[in-house]
């Protein structure tokens, strides 16, 4: 499967020139990864434009939006605004928008509907809840697996990129540790379980689930050498040009790896 690794840049950087040095210096490395790896960059929503119009091969992602695609919502932006800057992908269910912003699995939940309705596809965060602890993530998964994609049907469910984020992986948390690979591996796994529950199990593996939580370039071989780990979502690191670079080139390379063994 071709993997896929995300960037997301949160709050990051602080203006446009710095965002659009970024995203040319990629450009340019990306056409040596792309047969193996697809590259999503999600900026904060105020540099969408600029950064659409210098993307060729990167794919365009949000890191937010409204749960509907009209009304008077003041500060939220709908996804048929995010489209008409080319905009692709957006994140839901981030830990950082659940604790700092009150997001709940039903309000995750119609944001999915709605994402899925005008064809952009959802990248679901799950394992990122307050309180959440290292031998708990599969019952707190499984919860928010559940609530976020109630409703959804087989084919819809197919859609959706999911990407194990345990809270406590997270750079920026207090005490944060990144997990092992064979912890973020055996999370995965128990994703396809929940997929396989809802589709047949040939179709669930054809689905792309990530692991998120503080992948660098120093780390990134402890996840990319699993093929069931389909990709990563980075944070911190997507900020620094040459690390970002390393964990796109490194599962581009274990994707080959896996192909020929
Ligand atoms: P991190 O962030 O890579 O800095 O841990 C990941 C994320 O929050 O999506």
């Amino acid at each position: 499967m071709k993997k896929l690794v995300v960037a997301n840049w949160k709050m990051n950087p602080q203006t446009e020139a710095e965002a659009l040095a970024l995203v040319s210096s990629w450009e340019h490395n990306l056409k040596q990864e792309q047969k193996h790896c697809d590259v999503v960059v999600c900026p904060p929503a105020i540099f969408l434009p600029a950064v659409s119009k210098h993307l060729k091969a990167v794919k365009l992602g949000a890191q937010n939006m409204s749960w509907t695609d009209n009304g008077s919502l003041t500060g939220e932006i709908s996804d048929i605004q995010l489209k008409e800057f080319g905009v692709e992908y957006v994140i839901l269910g981030h830990s950082e928008r659940r604790l700092n912003l009150g997001e709940t699995d039903s309000v995750v939940n119609a944001k999915l509907v709605e994402a899925l309705k005008h064809h952009i596809i959802p990248i679901l965060c799950l394992g990122g809840e307050a309180g959440a602890i290292e031998n708990e993530m599969k019952t707190l998964v499984t919860k928010q697996f559940v609530q976020c994609t109630k409703g959804l049907s087989e084919h819809d469910l197919a859609k959706v990129v999911y990407v194990y984020e345990p809270i406590w992986a997270i750079s920026t948390m207090k005490n944060s540790r990144p997990a092992t690979g064979e912890h973020a591996r055996d999370l995965i796994e128990h994703v396809y379980m929940l997929l396989e529950h809802r589709m047949p199990a040939k179709a669930a593996r054809a689905v792309k689930v990530l692991y998120g939580g503080t992948v660098n370039k120093d780390n990134v071989h402890e996840y990319a050498k699993y093929p069931e780990i389909c990709g990563a979502l980075v944070g911190a690191a997507s900020l620094d040009a040459e690390n970002f670079w390393q964990v796109v080139a490194e599962f581009s390379r274990e994707s080959v790896h896996h192909l020929n063994t």
